[in-house]
């Protein structure tokens, strides 16, 4: 039963919960005229302490669809925080006024946090650099949708392993399935952290710095931005923001097979010559992660 909960990361779901989110989200997309009023009445809020695009504006429009409305801020200093006010006080508040919360803060388990203070669920919608649990399920119906199964698939991460909340988010999600291989492929600076490889199998999982050389043996390729906010020395993030940058020319070695994914927002890691082959499908995974939001509100609401 999912009503009434809330989800920090992707392993607060059991994969029999993944699944009857993919099945209603996949039946939303099928038939979205059925589902049209099933949140008449109910509030969404955003609380988002940083900049977002896809992950705020899928939820409001995966809201709206629903027939339900919106609250929220996009600007936490268009709100009470500006004037001093806590996180916990901000929830308390924003709960008696709304049926179901999502949050975006730039530090590990604030949404966590805050929802010891919220009679009503709370969605981490990325906190910091930690886990981003609803891009995963954007990620994983992706996978699913392009590439029939779930299990059993070569996936090279590459960039910015060391902050990107989505790639920690997503691994850990993946490693609940048969057969997964992890290539890790990031400069020396930007590693996938020790804490996430170490509830990895030793065998499930290599690194490279390059992605020339294991292109041929990929399913997937899990393409990222190098994550500039969460740099403390500027210089850095500019000796390592074009590392990579995945061009058509690149591809040739690729499976024919093989899907491009990104979380987005893109800067330079992919030309834009590459949006119109055949593997990318990262603005198809973007709207996937509306539907899946749709399907996700249903669920914690309880409506489906
Ligand atoms: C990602 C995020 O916010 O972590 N964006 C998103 O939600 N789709 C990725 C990023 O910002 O690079």
């Amino acid at each position: 039963m999912l009503k009434g909960r809330h989800l920090f990361e992707p392993s607060d779901l059991s994969l029999k919960e993944v699944d009857e989110i993919f099945s209603l989200a996949e039946e939303i997309m099928e038939n979205q005229n059925k589902f049209l009023d099933i949140c008449k009445g109910k509030l969404l809020a955003t609380l988002f302490y940083e900049p977002s695009t896809r992950t705020r504006f899928s939820f409001e429009a995966a809201m709206f669809r629903l027939g339900g409305q919106v609250i929220g801020f996009s600007d936490p200093n268009a709100s009470s925080t500006a004037k001093g006010e806590s996180i916990e006080d901000t929830i308390r508040t924003v709960g008696c006024y709304a049926d179901i919360v999502v949050m975006r803060h730039p530090e590990k388990d604030i949404p966590k946090h805050a929802s010891k203070y919220s009679d009503v669920p709370v969605i981490n919608a990325g906190d910091g650099s930690n886990q981003h649990p609803t891009q995963t399920l954007t990620d994983l119906l992706t996978i699913k949708s392009f590439k029939k199964k779930l299990s059993n698939h070569v996936i090279g991460l590459c960039g910015d392993l060391k902050f990107g909340r989505t790639v920690h988010s997503l691994v850990k999600a993946l490693s609940r399935y048969e057969d997964i291989k992890f290539v890790f492929i990031s400069p020396p600076e930007l590693k996938i952290p020790d804490y996430i490889k170490e509830e990895l199998k030793e065998d499930s999982y290599y690194e490279t710095e390059q992605l020339e050389d294991v292109m041929d043996d990929l399913d997937i390729l899990y393409m990222t931005r190098v994550q500039k906010e969460r740099f403390s020395d500027e210089e850095e993030y500019l000796r390592l923001k074009n590392q990579y940058i995945l061009t058509t020319d690149k591809l040739k070695t690729a499976k024919k097979d093989m899907i491009i994914m990104h979380p987005l927002p893109r800067v330079n890691e992919i030309a834009r010559e590459v949006d119109n082959n055949e593997r990318a499908v990262y603005f198809k995974q973007a709207k996937l992660g509306m539907f899946v939001r749709m399907a996700l509100i249903a669920k914690l609401l309880g409506v489906k």
